[in-house]
C-alpha cells in the first residue's frame, strides 16, 4: 500500500534513535544520541574539538554503522542489508550529501570537470559533464574545468566539493565546517545559497558562533563525549554562555585593568559582529 502524500511530507527526513558509535581502535565517539530533522529544517551542529561532530555526520551518511541504536531514512531503517541493496543505496547516495571537512578525502578525478560530473553520472543523470560546467560557473570554478582538482587552493577546494554534492540534488545536505577554508566573499554566497533552498533539510557542523546565527534556526550540542547536551532554539543556545562554556565553545582569558588588578572571565567571540 502506498502512503499518503501528506504523511510522505511530513515525516521526518531522517532520525537518530539512541545511536552510539566507537571507532574499532578508538573510545567511544557518540553516546546514546536522539534526534529527528524534518523536511526543509536548518540545523547547526555544534561542539568543541574531537566531540564527535564529524563522527555523527559520518553516520548520517552512512559511512559508519552505529554500534547500537538505529538511524531512519525517510522512516526507513539503514541497515547493512539495506545498504547492500544497489536501488535503495544509490537513491540514498543521490539524496543525501556530504561535504568532508577535509576536501582532499573527497576528491580523486583527473579533472574539476570529472570530479563534479562523477556523482550525475552514476545517478544516471543525461549530459553529466554539461551539468559539471553549470555547477563549476555557479562556484566560479569555470576557468578550472581542465585542471586537476589538487592544484585547487584550499577554499576553492572546498567551494568544488560543494559543488560536487549539490550536483547530485540532495534533500538531506550534511556539510561538516563548510567555511573553514572560504574567504568572506564565498562565505556569504554559501549562506544565501542556503538560505534560499527551502526544500533541502540541512545539518552544518561548525565552531564559528557568528556563522551559526546565519546557518540555522536550530541547535544541537555534543558535550566532550559525543552526547547531545542541547537541542533546542539557536538564539536560546547562543546566548547561553554556560552552556558553551561546557561544550568547550566559550573560553576564558585574563583581564588586566590599569590599576594593576586582573580578573578572569568566561568569554565568547563573535569575530563578525
Ligand atoms: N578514524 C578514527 N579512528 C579512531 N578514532 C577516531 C577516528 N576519527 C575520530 N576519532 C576520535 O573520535 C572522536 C570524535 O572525533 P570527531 O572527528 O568526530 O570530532 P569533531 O567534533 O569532528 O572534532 P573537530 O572539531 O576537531 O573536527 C575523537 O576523540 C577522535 O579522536
Ligand atoms: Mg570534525
Amino acid at each position: 500500500m502506498t502512503e499518503p502524500e501528506a504523511s510522505v511530507r511530513t515525516r521526518p527526513t531522517i532520525e537518530l534513535e539512541r545511536v552510539s558509535y566507537r571507532y574499532p581502535d578508538g573510545e567511544s565517539a557518540i553516546e546514546e544520541v536522539s534526534f529527528s530533522l524534518s523536511p526543509g529544517e536548518r540545523v547547526v551542529l555544534l561542539g568543541g574539538n574531537g566531540c564527535g561532530k564529524s563522527t555523527l555526520l559520518k553516520l548520517l551518511d552512512a559511512l559508519v554503522v552505529p554500534g547500537s541504536g538505529e538511524i531512519r531514512y525517510c522512516g526507513e531503517a539503514i541497515t547493512p542489508r539495506r545498504l547492500r541493496d544497489r536501488e535503495w543505496s544509490r537513491r540514498f547516495r543521490g539524496e543525501v550529501g556530504m561535504v568532508f571537512q577535509d576536501p582532499d578525502a573527497m576528491l580523486f578525478n583527473a579533472s574539476v570537470a570529472e570530479e563534479i560530473a562523477y556523482g550525475p553520472a552514476r545517478l544516471g543523470m543525461p549530459e553529466p559533464l554539461r551539468h559539471a560546467q553549470r555547477w563549476a560557473c555557479r562556484f566560479g570554478l569555470e576557468k578550472y574545468l581542465d585542471t586537476p582538482p589538487y592544484r585547487l587552493s584550499g577554499g576553492e577546494k572546498q567551494r568544488l566539493c560543494l559543488a560536487c554534492v549539490l550536483a547530485c540534488g540532495p534533500r538531506l545536505l550534511l556539510l561538516d565546517e563548510p567555511t573553514a577554508n572560504l574567504d568572506p566573499r564565498a562565505t556569504g554566497w554559501l549562506i544565501d545559497f542556503l538560505r534560499d533552498q527551502s526544500a533541502l533539510t540541512t545539518l552544518v557542523s561548525t565552531q564559528n558562533l557568528s556563522l551559526a546565527g546565519e546557518m540555522g534556526e536550530r541547535a544541537l550540542i555534543l558535550d566532550e563525549r559525543g552526547k547531545l547536551l542541547f537541542d533546542g532554539p539557536l538564539d536560546e543556545a547562543l546566548g547561553c554562555t554556560e552552556l558553551l562554556w561546557q561544550a568547550n565553545l566559550a573560553h576564558s582569558h585574563r583581564h588586566r585593568h590599569d590599576d594593576g588588578t586582573e580578573h578572569r572571565h568566561v568569554h565568547v567571540h563573535r569575530n563578525w559582529e
